[in-house]
């Protein structure tokens, strides 16, 4: 990872997911053209789904955003576990939007038909750079174990997939999901990383820090090869950046 991270350091969760939607509503407004989003799942979005579903509804011209996951559980849409799901009940549900918006990895699918069908979709409806398809932004969240979308530390290997998405496992729980790979997520105009609280401070200070040992860590290994990037990050999930 280089030097340049451009890093945003805010007080608590809430003021950070406010200043993640500001940078959103500028980002979107600021052309006229579809634009192509990959969302993080987990619980951190949740309060950034909150505020655009209650300050931007208005404001953000949602009829041109196409909403994709950077992973998704193997797991039905109306699964508690689902990142669909809870993307639906916070944002999706208060926001004027068509289901033909909506790109969902189709988790009730085998894994591997998931992951195929996936491949379908970003194919047939992203342009590409490299070979590979651009996403305008990909957000992402990362565990308190250093992983990023769905790539564990684990499974390296994925960073550099020759594939646009893979079937990967949960290490703890053996749980398969579905992930965009390394060279996908290094492929976007903007990735930013959204994270929050004092779990991941540890991690955030390797990577920030640019320690040896944040190089086992999957998150310090996306950085846009022509793409910005920026960290999103509370006091708390800070505080240990020297
Ligand atoms: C997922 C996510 C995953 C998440 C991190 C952080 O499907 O779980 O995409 O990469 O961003 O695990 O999760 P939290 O926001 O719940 O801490």
């Amino acid at each position: 990872m280089t030097e340049s991270k451009e890093v945003k350091i805010f007080e608590n969760a809430e003021s950070v997911a406010s200043a993640f939607a500001f940078e959103f509503y500028q980002m979107v407004t600021s052309t006229r053209q579809r634009f192509d989003i990959a969302l993080s799942g987990g619980k951190t979005p949740k309060l950034l789904f909150e505020i655009l579903a209650r300050d931007f509804n208005k404001k953000i011209p949602w009829e041109r955003i196409h909403f994709w996951w950077g992973d998704e559980r193997c797991v039905p849409p109306t699964s508690e576990e689902s990142n669909y799901r809870m993307t639906k009940e916070f944002l999706f549900s208060k926001i004027p939007i068509d289901e033909s918006q909506v790109h969902r990895i189709k988790g009730e699918l085998l894994p591997e038909e998931a992951c195929q069908d996936y491949i379908r979709q970003i194919q047939s409806n992203l342009n590409e750079r490299n070979d590979w398809p651009i996403f305008d932004l990909i957000i992402l969240g990362m565990g308190s174990d250093g992983h990023t979308a769905s790539i564990f530390p684990h499974e390296m290997k994925l960073l550099k997939s020759d594939e646009i998405c893979a079937v990967a496992t949960h290490p703890e729980t053996g749980q398969e999901r579905i992930t965009l790979t390394g060279q996908v997520l290094n492929n976007a105009n903007r990735v930013f990383f959204l994270i929050t609280g004092k779990p991941k401070a540890k991690r955030v200070s390797e990577i920030m820090n640019n320690l040896k040992k944040a190089k086992k860590l999957p998150a310090y290994h996306i950085e846009p090869e022509k793409g910005e990037i920026a960290f999103f990050l509370d006091q708390k999930a800070a505080s240990k950046i020297s």
